[in-house]
């Protein structure tokens, strides 16, 4: 039952070192999609003062969804990658004139805004409602290719295949919103790109990688 032994062990694990995020403090869908698209490209430590200046501009999607796109481009600067900017106010106005302000609590219906992929769809349907749905980005691509050893390299779709599986597979009934972050958590603070910290890690004792030693060669960079 390695599965839940990995379940309790992340939980205990997070329940110790879980970061006090501006946008943990509450769940309100609005500020976790913010979020999650801000953190897509963007390190957490640049997106912390970002989120905060938003969050006063536009504390709602109705303010946001109202705002001019100028306004919208104008506190995105910095970040980059202003399509998310766009991708955001766009969305908000749909949120708003299709789903009168509140926002849908499914993977399926959310994937149907502009700007909102598989992962920013199961960050706000597990963090913001607490409902099961998998989530795979930077942090949790790497935690999973080592956790079950994937060799190849987990960017390309046969790997994001296997590692979505993972992600499904893994997935708890309840507590799904602190279970989700815990994994972006440990990929970013002990499963770190080089040099993991396996010795402070809950899951060394299911970890393939760990197992076989392959730390350095898992993940696989992308081949040129
Ligand atoms: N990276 C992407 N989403 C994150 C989150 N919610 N917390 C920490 N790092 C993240």
């Amino acid at each position: 039952k390695w599965k839940q032994t990995f379940r309790r062990k992340l939980l205990a694990w997070y329940a110790k070192h879980e970061r006090d995020l501006p946008w943990r403090r509450s769940s309100d869908p609005y500020r976790v999609w913010v979020s999650e698209v801000m953190l897509q490209q963007t390190q957490v430590e640049t997106v912390k003062a970002y989120f905060q200046r938003f969050m006063k501009a536009f504390p709602t999607v109705r303010k946001l969804a109202a705002a001019d796109e100028q306004q919208v481009l104008l506190l995105w600067e910095g970040l980059g990658y202003y399509r998310r900017a766009r991708g955001l106010h766009a969305a908000a106005k749909v949120i708003v004139e299709e789903h009168g302000g509140k926002f849908p609590s499914d993977v399926h219906t959310l994937m149907k805004l502009p700007g909102i992929g598989r992962y920013t769809a199961g960050a706000i349907v597990s963090i913001a409602f607490d409902k099961p749905a998998p989530i795979l980005e930077a942090n949790t691509i790497r935690l999973f290719a080592r956790l079950v050893g994937y060799r190849e390299d987990p960017t390309k779709s046969a790997g994001q295949k296997v590692l979505w599986a993972t992600a499904e597979k893994l997935l708890p009934k309840k507590n799904v919103a602190r279970f989700n972050q815990a994994l972006m958590e440990l990929g970013s603070l002990v499963c770190k790109p080089a040099m993991p910290m396996c010795s402070e890690c809950p899951a060394k004792s299911v970890c393939e990688t760990n197992r076989l030693g392959l730390q350095a060669e898992i993940p696989a960079s992308k081949k040129k």
